[in-house]
């Protein structure tokens, strides 16, 4: 890996890198991973930072929404996370219901996550709406990433996964929401499902960057869900996720050749395969 191209040099990302990033116009790289194993592999490969996304919620946990996830389950999956990465910033997402009450409430959540996870932020989903709740956060030493376009968490309100801010109104809302989130101390907002003009627009308003997914190509950086870029979701690979790898048929076609093979009396063959176990 060539340490120039990935923020922070050789050292450890911190947030602090990322507005750096933008004004030297270096595009940031983010993935999401759930586990120590997947960590240590992205990390290795020379990500900028590591998103513990609550689509671990769906993504692992085959649910049909991210809703269900909770401080826990976070910061479970973050501690894991933050133990495979040596370099790349971690980033935590707040579970719904963990911060949108009271500011209080998500000092108290996402002082936990930051505590009992080693990681360096927390993402939250939503605009001017949550601004009390981050600037509580950065005031109290949590650095916070912000979320706005497809929020996953208000996915009742919003009638799906689909493309958002179509119109002109919707990207005044959108300048307000990105420009609220900068004000309240937010390092970095994720632009999510949006036409590239208008995520375009919004990271051309503000200083600190932003990292698209299914938002074009001119956002200050990209986000992809790791196991859809990988192949291992299921569903055509149809979404905002470009396919870099096809691991989910390989795991499919080396298990049922394993299967064959043993029903077939070929495994284990004459010759022990592995340590003999005392
Ligand atoms: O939870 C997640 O994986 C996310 C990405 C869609 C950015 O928030």
């Amino acid at each position: 890996m060539d340490d120039s191209k990935t923020l922070g040099g050789g050292g450890p990302v911190k947030v602090h890198d990322f507005a750096r990033r933008k004004r030297a116009g270096e595009p940031i790289v983010m993935i999401t991973a759930y586990d120590a194993l997947f960590a240590f592999l992205v990390d290795d490969a020379g990500v900028d930072a590591i998103l513990v996304g609550d689509s671990v919620a769906t993504v692992l946990g085959g649910e049909e929404t991210t809703l269900s996830a909770t401080i826990d389950q976070m910061i479970h999956h973050g501690r894991m996370v933050r133990r495979g990465c040596g370099r790349a910033l971690v980033v935590v997402d707040m579970p719904f219901m963990s911060y949108q009450v009271s500011p209080r409430d998500a000092v108290r959540n996402g002082g936990r996550i930051l505590k009992e996870t080693g990681a360096g932020a927390v993402k939250l989903e939503g605009g001017a709406e949550v601004a009390p709740a981050v600037e509580a956060l950065v005031t109290a030493g949590v650095p916070v990433m912000g979320h706005l376009g497809f929020t996953p968490q208000s996915v009742h309100q919003l009638g799906g996964p689909r493309q958002q801010a179509r119109d002109h109104g919707a990207l005044e809302t959108l300048i307000r929401d990105a420009r609220a989130l900068e004000k309240a101390g937010a390092f970095a907002v994720v632009l999510s499902t949006m036409p590239g003009r208008i995520a375009q627009k919004v990271t051309h308003v503000l200083s600190i960057p932003t990292i698209g997914i299914g938002a074009g190509p001119l956002c200050d950086g990209q986000v992809l869900m790791l196991m859809e870029m990988l192949g291992l979701s299921g569903g055509d690979g149809a979404g905002h996720s470009k396919r870099y790898a096809e691991l989910g048929s390989e795991v499919r076609e080396a298990v049922a050749r394993f299967a064959q093979e043993v029903r077939g009396g070929l495994f284990p063959g004459a010759e022990p395969t592995g340590q003999a176990v005392e």
